[in-house]
């Protein structure tokens, strides 16, 4: 389609679109509560699928609640921004605390009020390779990010971090390396994965609630991949094939670990691992994901 043509900007070296770089002022002046509860991921690492818990904690497991609105719209984007519609910011604005947010940008470009008021952040870290993976199929279909190009030409575009939200490595570095000092709770999409109820769990003390262990059961029932992938609510079925073009890959796509094993060649694999140590030399992280 046409917005295959679309190129993205910089803020600060970080690549994002246009309208998102032509709103920036209102982003970063944008007036967190402290109260607000933000949602904080790179790309394709399970943000859905956060958003999905999130919801069902705060909703008491209750199913009904949770198909008030698209998945999208429940829980404002703050950077997002395609005019004329209301940009995230406004959204958040309107809606009553406390709020849940969500955002992929890297915490040195986060609006400050988020760091003075300090919110909570729920952070969620999936291994590199999948989230590569993923988001390559997820830019194949979506119309309004740019073209990946071969997969060989696309291994070379996120390893250099120039796709939108910039650099994973520089993503979950800063993420991690200021947990210390603000309320976050850092999770793993793999951990999700592995044990779904032991991680809803967190989440939910996390954000002070009590919840019966039937009601975790359900919630760990309603947020399977399986359940999510048929939930019209959640996987972006209205969407208009303008902006995304589900055809050619769906949205829930697979939702599994090491789909990498299927896309990355034998020598990629072993460049992106010299790569990888270099990159992570620098952080207690490096060890935390097995390849
Ligand atoms: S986005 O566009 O950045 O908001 O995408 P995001 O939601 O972060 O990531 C999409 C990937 O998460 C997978 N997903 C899930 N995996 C397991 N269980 C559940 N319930 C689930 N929901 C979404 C989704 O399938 C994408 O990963 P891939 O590997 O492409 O399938």
């Amino acid at each position: 389609g046409p917005g295959k043509q679309t190129q993205l900007r910089e803020v600060e070296g970080v690549p994002l679109q246009a309208a998102i770089v032509d709103n920036w002022g209102q982003i970063q002046s944008f007036e967190a509560k402290p109260d607000d509860l933000l949602i904080c991921t790179y790309p394709k690492s399970g943000t859905t699928w956060i958003q999905e818990i999130v919801d069902m904690i705060e909703q008491n497991g209750d199913v009904e609640k949770c198909q008030r609105a698209l998945i999208q719209h429940r829980h404002p984007f703050i950077e997002w921004a395609r005019p004329p519609q209301p940009s995230g910011v406004e959204k958040a604005q309107a809606m009553p605390s406390p709020r849940i947010l969500r955002t992929h940008l890297p915490t040195r470009l986060l609006p400050p009020s988020f760091w003075e008021n300090n919110c909570k952040f729920l952070y969620v870290a999936r291994n590199v390779k999948d989230c590569m993976v993923s988001y390559y199929h997820f830019q194949r279909m979506n119309q309004v990010l740019p073209d990946p190009g071969t997969w060989e030409e696309y291994f070379e575009t996120f390893i250099n971090g120039k796709v939108a939200w910039g650099s994973w490595f520089e993503h979950v570095k800063g993420w991690w390396e200021v947990k210390g000092r603000y309320q976050i709770l850092f999770l793993f999409y793999e951990d999700i994965k592995k044990d779904p109820k032991c991680e809803i769990r967190k989440v939910a003390q996390f954000m002070g609630k009590h919840l019966d262990e039937t009601v975790l059961d359900k919630i760990v029932q309603e947020t399977s991949f399986e359940k999510m992938k048929d939930n019209p609510m959640i996987n972006r079925s209205t969407v208009p094939k303008s902006i995304m073009d589900q055809s050619i890959s769906p949205f829930m796509r697979k939702g599994t670990v090491g789909d990498w094993k299927h896309h990355f060649t034998v020598a990629q694999n072993e460049r992106f691992n010299e790569d990888y140590k270099k990159k992570m030399a620098d952080t207690s992280l490096a060890f935390h994901f097995q390849f």
